[in-house]
């Protein structure tokens, strides 16, 4: 098993995270988060306030960030980044630039690592057509926005669950309509359903990657 690829895609809150933390501490594979990459991108345009409208300064700032961080922090996490992030993620110039990114990140990785597990939307379809493994995540709206709530409760942030539920709607309907990179599940995908417990999504998932 060498530079072998698996590509984790669904809708926000899937658990696409998760999994695909799971899957690469099992084979010690390098895991990437792309939407890591797309919220530390928004959180740099909203403090430089970039006006979006404006493709030339999208450009110019593409143009001066030389390497973007894949790394986690809370500050990614926030509702507003969220909302910006899949408005920032529509335009082609960004996409174009967080592909590249995240292509100089796998080949690096690879060089260290057996094989990498790159969670996001459009991974499986666009960025790494050729994975070895391409798994689609599903779950219904209301789960995840249940989840998300109790997650930011417990963060000990304010939360409505219809505000979130209605955040999540959105964003789902503007990652599948959008022109560029819609979410959507590649004819190779195998879809998986995470609506249940973490432990029986595990048994599915390791019944598919024990074929391989
Ligand atoms: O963690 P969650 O599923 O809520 O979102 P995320 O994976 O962190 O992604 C944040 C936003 O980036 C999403 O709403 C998408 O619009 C965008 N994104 C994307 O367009 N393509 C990717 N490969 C990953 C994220």
């Amino acid at each position: 098993m060498n530079n072998f690829i698996i590509s984790v895609d669904g809708p926000a809150g899937s658990g696409k995270e998760r999994i695909s933390k799971y899957i690469a501490k099992k084979y010690n594979f390098f895991h990437l988060d792309s939407g890591i990459l797309y919220r530390r991108f928004t959180k740099i345009i909203l403090e430089k306030k970039i006006n979006l409208k404006k493709n030339s300064e999208l450009a110019k700032l593409i143009k001066n960030i030389s390497s973007l961080s894949a790394k986690n922090h809370k500050t990614l996490r926030t509702e507003n980044i969220s909302k910006f992030s899949s408005i920032i993620a529509s335009k082609l110039i960004v996409r174009k630039f967080i592909n590249e990114q995240q292509k100089i990140i796998i080949k690096k990785a690879l060089k260290t690592y057996k094989g990498a597990v790159i969670d996001g939307r459009d991974i499986g379809s666009k960025v790494f057509k050729d994975a070895n493994i391409k798994l689609f995540i599903t779950v219904s709206a209301e789960i995840r926005a249940k989840r998300r709530h109790k997650q930011l409760l417990q963060l000990g942030e304010k939360s409505i669950y219809a505000q979130i539920l209605r955040g999540i709607k959105l964003r789902d309907y503007k990652d599948k309509n959008r022109k560029e990179s819609p979410l959507i599940m590649h004819k190779e995908a195998i879809l998986i359903d995470n609506s249940n417990s973490f432990t029986k999504t595990i048994r599915k998932i390791n019944a598919i990657l024990a074929k391989v």
